[in-house]
């Protein structure tokens, strides 16, 4: 079993996609901790009602370097492989990168490199794009910029609201996150400068 550390700042949906999902299809992995950066993040509640590990890690007032020390203590402490950022809205440390090689992924609501930052779905409606989505990235150094591991497009409707269309981007969301969790743990992938390559593709000829 893939020991999986969930990394969240709120609400916790996508965490507990990937919870759901663990628990009906045989993803070969289990969520090792849920860990917090907001003591008050809806999304820790959902870990204690399920069970899991659940911790608050408090950001506020703490240097950049020395919260992703702790961070890396955290999940070390639970023996964590994979770490899953499930909007956790900070940037990490290239000392927390490194800690993780190829083993951080992170979903963001757009169809990067269009639109990284805060709101996203909200720049895309403004921007006015007929089509947006959301991004499953291993994460680098840089702000929702790493290799893009599986992407989905949502249109954008005449008529449509910002919360009309964030709320079908989430269910994409909730969709794709667990889906590249499946194949990346499947194996047979590896990371081509900016490509996530699956060996799969290569032999099929295609
Ligand atoms: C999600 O829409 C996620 O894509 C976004 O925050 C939301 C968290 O919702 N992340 C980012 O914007 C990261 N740059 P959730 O807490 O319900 O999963």
């Amino acid at each position: 079993m893939t020991r999986l550390g969930i990394v969240l700042s709120g609400r916790g949906s996508n965490f507990e996609a990937i919870a759901e999902q663990i628990g009906q299809v045989k993803l070969g992995a289990e969520i090792a901790v849920v860990v917090s950066n907001r003591a008050d993040a809806p999304g820790l509640d959902a870990a204690r009602r399920l069970g899991l590990s659940a911790v608050a890690l408090p950001s506020r007032g703490v240097e950049r370097p020395e919260y992703d020390r702790s961070l890396i203590a955290v999940l070390r402490a639970h023996n964590v492989e994979w770490v899953i950022l499930a909007g956790y809205m900070r940037i990490l440390t290239a000392d927390f990168i490194r800690a993780f090689p190829e083993r951080i992924l992170n979903i963001h609501p757009s169809l990067l490199p269009a639109f990284p930052g805060l709101d996203a779905q909200h720049q895309a409606f403004a921007y006015g794009v007929k089509v947006t989505g959301c991004t499953v990235h291993f994460v680098d150094e840089h702000l929702d910029h790493g290799p893009i591991v599986m992407q989905a497009t949502v249109p954008v409707e005449d008529g449509d609201t910002v919360d009309a269309l964030s709320a079908r981007i989430l269910r994409e969301e909730h969709r794709i996150y667990s889906e590249a969790l499946r194949l990346l743990l499947a194996g047979g992938w590896r990371i081509e400068g900016r490509k996530v390559v699956r060996a799969k593709t290569l032999t099929a000829g295609g």
